[in-house]
């Protein structure tokens, strides 16, 4: 089978089954599966809190896990198709809570929305262990 790349993007702070879900689904899709995880500024700028695993430990546990080929740092939203192009993207994997948000990358390769996971997030996760 020839070289089939997709990539993903998200912060994965405290990784969840959800997560879990979508690597291995979009790994599924392709033959390499390259994930954008967002640096610790752009999940500030996007969430409005900093993440409770660092960028550092986000990536280690994500690169660690069989589904994955290899990560780096999305440092800004605005680099999307940048990211594409560098990877060299044949799919683009979403969750569809980002439904329609990147459908202008269909220009540059694939773009295809996962149904969510029901039921989990990591911000349900953090508000279940504080209370
Ligand atoms: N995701 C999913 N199912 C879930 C939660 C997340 O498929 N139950 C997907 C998202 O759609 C996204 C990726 O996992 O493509 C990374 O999502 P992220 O925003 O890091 O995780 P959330 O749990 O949604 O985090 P938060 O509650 O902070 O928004």
């Amino acid at each position: 089978m020839s070289k089939k790349t997709v990539v993903t993007f998200g912060t994965f702070d405290v990784f969840h089954v959800g997560h879990l879900r979508l690597l291995e689904r979009a790994r599924s899709l392709g033959t390499h599966l390259v994930v954008g995880v967002s640096t610790d500024k752009l999940n500030f700028d996007k969430k409005g809190r900093n993440p409770v695993y660092s960028e550092v430990e986000r990536k280690e546990i994500i690169q660690s896990l069989k589904c994955v080929d290899s990560v780096f740092n999305e440092e800004s939203l605005e680099k999307k198709g940048d990211y594409l192009k560098q990877y060299k993207a044949d799919i683009l994997v979403m969750g569809d809570d980002w439904e329609g948000k990147f459908d202008i990358y269909r220009e540059l390769c694939e773009v295809i929305y996962f149904q969510r996971t029901p039921a989990v997030s990591t911000t349900e996760v953090i508000e279940k262990i504080r209370l």
